[in-house]
């Protein structure tokens, strides 16, 4: 396994727990972060032990507090529009469509790209003190890492344009209200409680929670039909063996043992 500058990677028990790892700086996406990401991520999704991946940061205090402003602030028109190319193509759109699913743990802030980030993860808890919002308008700058897309789709679009335009934070309660997390919790508790979600997903099948996540975005897919996506995904899923696995063991009463393939 690679070992990374601002990432720490811990496997166990069929969970890869990724923790950006760049706490001085309040875990702020630069370049470099985003491709160990990517790498980190890559690695666990082709890890056929890994069944579920946890993304969250080091320290008490934040998730992500955004994309490293200190990085981009000189940037041209043309820079801009690769930063946001290149870090949607590496890391926010590749974890929206990796087939191993991801939970956001957030931990404290997630801002900005540390809130686009948590978005990507197919679904998100967070810790009581955890503070989130999109702030670059503040900066005279919109999200570039699917801020604008993913906020919508998650807590509608009257609560994106406020949270956008306002560039405010929202509490972890807000958050939990608006359907942006799932659970809040202590932050002692905010690690066992993913591990806690993460085993019950490892109870099924990987091949079909693959399918799943597939037939899911695609409902949110420029030019896709979700509704067709389902269908073939469902059919595809008739000539795996996880559900040989899956429908036998229901039938002689037992517990499924996926093989995931
Ligand atoms: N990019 C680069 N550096 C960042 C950063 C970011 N997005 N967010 C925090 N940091 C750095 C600070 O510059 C500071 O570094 P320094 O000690 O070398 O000066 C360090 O992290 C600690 O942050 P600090 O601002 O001192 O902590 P705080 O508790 O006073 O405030 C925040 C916390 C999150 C409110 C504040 O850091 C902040 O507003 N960050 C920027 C958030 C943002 O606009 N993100 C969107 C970017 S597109």
């Amino acid at each position: 396994m690679k070992t990374f500058e601002n990432v720490l990677v811990d496997s166990n028990n069929g969970i890869s727990t990724i923790t950006i790892d760049r706490p001085s700086k309040l875990n702020a996406l630069n370049k470099a972060t985003i491709k160990e990401l990517h790498h980190a991520f890559m690695e666990a999704d082709e890890d056929p032990d890994i069944k579920v991946i946890i993304i969250t940061g080091s320290g008490e205090k934040a998730f992500v507090a955004g994309a490293d402003i200190s990085e981009f602030a000189d940037y041209s028109v043309s820079q801009g529009s690769e930063l946001a190319s290149q870090g949607q193509a590496l890391l926010f759109d590749y974890v929206a469509h990796l087939s191993t699913p991801v939970i956001a743990a957030v931990n404290g802030f997630a801002l900005g790209g540390g809130l686009e980030l948590a978005m990507a993860a197919h679904f998100r808890i967070a810790s009581d003190n955890a503070k989130m919002g999109l702030p670059e308008v503040s900066l005279g700058v919109i999200p570039g890492y699917g801020g604008t897309q993913r906020l919508p789709q998650l807590v509608g679009k009257g609560r994106a344009f406020e949270m956008i335009m306002t560039a405010g934070m929202i509490s972890a309660e807000n958050a939990l209200d608006y359907g942006l997390v799932n659970y809040v919790t202590t932050q002692e508790e905010l690690i066992p409680l993913a591990e806690k979600l993460a085993g019950k997903i490892m109870n099924n099948s990987p091949v079909a929670i693959a399918a799943a996540i597939v037939a899911i975005n695609a409902g949110f897919e420029e030019g896709e039909n979700g509704y067709d996506e389902e269908i073939t995904q469902f059919g595809k899923c008739f000539g795996t063996a996880d559900f040989q696995e899956g429908t036998q063991a229901f039938l002689q009463k037992r517990k499924a043992n996926f093989p995931g393939k």
